[in-house]
């Protein structure tokens, strides 16, 4: 794999500041931003003013623990627009996140938040190794989803060529990256995996592909799927982290040059981890809820936004922004079987340790006499045929499971192409429970 770390030079100097510069930098914004929220958001003043705080408590960062928590039942309930607080002539973008149940969350961007959002993406494509005049393949979905978008105006704005081809076509997505010869990639790391059995298939060889990077994220991937991506492509596969409601993909990025988790734009987006039963906040360093606020967002602006992603801070290394470990999972995709706490991405690091595995996969929740039971479904990894060779592995990931993760599991072995493929976020978990 080729060296991408980008050279110092060409970094944002905020990137590479002192801490106290950082920190100095966060306390004039932050204040900005709870005063342009109190001012301008009946949703936010009522908010404040129920838990007796005003933005004029806020003296040290450390005083942001005094404010209310946001939460998507605080855009539920203002659906749709109910809490921009810019005029909506200043509104020059709407995005939305599909969610499971009910109305989508609804998010607005100025001009400025849309420059803010092309300058982090900028960011986190070069700390993935990006560098202008580079060619990039975005097949993020387009459209209210904030990845195709988001990505798009990011590489533009570091000065790339782009191939807007957003998700699906998995076909001629292989085709065209063979034809167009990509540098990078950004993608959700699931769909990934079918371009690489769409190479498979056209028979092209992906670790001859012009591609060096891929910038994966949406959902969550472990480092087990990062070497098997790597190793399939032979290119670098990065994390990049965001959310719709804080702005979308470039909240936070990992550096090609350490992967070791990722640095938080605390410039425009500053991190909290809570204790997600008691609401305190936690030292850095301990696992819990992350928790955004904005500093600079106009349109939208969120004031200790509760992700429910869980991961833990870490100071910088590559820069000298804070890092968030890989998130894990979020606390609504926790399975809870029978007392202990299961994560799809625990069952998707066993999986790729069995050789006979491909990483597609599938975990269904039923429920028979009050008692749930969790069945993953598979893929056979096609260069092991065979039904003894895959009774062999059901058991062998069952094993692992159950040693390792600590649930029960059944696992069924399914056909190389039987589950269904996403074109964007894997859905992983098919919960058939019945519901009391
Ligand atoms: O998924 C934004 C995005 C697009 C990020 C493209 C990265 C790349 P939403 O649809 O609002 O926005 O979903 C946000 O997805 O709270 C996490 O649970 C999950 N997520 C996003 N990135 C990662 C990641 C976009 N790198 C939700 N690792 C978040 C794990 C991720 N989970």
């Amino acid at each position: 794999m080729e060296n991408l770390a980008p050279d110092r030079a060409a970094l944002d100097p905020i990137e590479i500041a002192s801490r106290d510069e950082i920190a100095a930098l966060q306390l004039r914004r932050l204040k900005w931003s709870l005063r342009h929220a109190y001012d301008n958001s009946a949703h936010y003043r009522a908010k404040f003013q129920a838990a007796g705080v005003h933005p004029d408590d806020l003296n040290t960062l450390a005083d942001l623990a005094k404010f209310p928590f946001t939460t998507k039942a605080d855009l539920r309930e203002t659906y749709p627009f109910g809490m921009v607080a810019t005029p909506m002539e200043k509104v020059v973008r709407i995005h939305a996140s599909s969610g499971t149940t009910g109305k989508p969350t609804v998010v607005a961007y100025t001009q400025n938040d849309i420059d803010v959002w092309a300058d982090v993406v900028a960011r986190s494509i070069r700390a993935s190794g990006g560098r202008p005049g580079m060619k990039v393949h975005v097949a993020y979905g387009y459209g209210l989803f904030t990845g195709g978008l988001g990505a798009h105006y990011g590489a533009e704005r570091l000065g790339c060529t782009v191939i807007p081809m957003s998700g699906g076509m998995t076909e001629r997505q292989v085709q065209l990256i063979d034809d167009f010869k990509p540098d990078i990639i950004m993608v959700t790391p699931s769909y990934m995996l079918a371009l690489l059995d769409g190479f498979r298939a056209a028979g092209l060889d992906p670790r001859q592909s012009s591609l060096k990077a891929g910038i994966f994220g949406a959902e969550p991937w472990t480092n087990a799927m990062r070497g098997e991506i790597e190793q399939a492509f032979d290119m670098h596969a990065v994390d990049i982290y965001g959310l719709s409601e804080v702005m979308g993909p470039g909240v936070a990025n990992e550096c090609v040059e350490t992967k070791d988790g990722l640095h938080i734009w605390e410039d425009h987006f500053y991190p909290e981890i809570i204790d997600p039963v008691s609401g305190q906040v936690l030292p850095d360093g301990e696992m819990g809820e992350l928790v955004f606020t904005s500093l600079t967002k106009e349109a939208l602006p969120v004031i200790r936004y509760r992700t429910r992603d869980l991961t833990r801070l870490l100071p910088g290394t590559a820069r000298s922004m804070r890092r968030m470990e890989k998130v894990t999972g979020r606390s609504d995709d926790m399975i809870i079987l029978r007392g202990v706490n299961v994560f799809p991405t625990q069952i998707e690091e066993q999986i790729l340790k069995c050789p006979g595995l491909a990483p597609h996969f599938q975990i269904e929740l039923t429920s028979r006499d009050r008692l749930d039971r969790m069945k993953v479904l598979v893929e056979a990894n096609p260069a092991y045929a065979g039904d003894d060779v895959r009774a062999q592995q059901a058991s062998d990931l069952a094993h692992r499971v159950k040693s390792i993760v600590g649930v029960s599991v059944a696992v069924d072995v399914v056909d190389p192409g039987a589950l269904e493929r996403s074109t964007g976020k894997a859905r992983r978990v098919v919960d058939k429970r019945e519901k009391d």
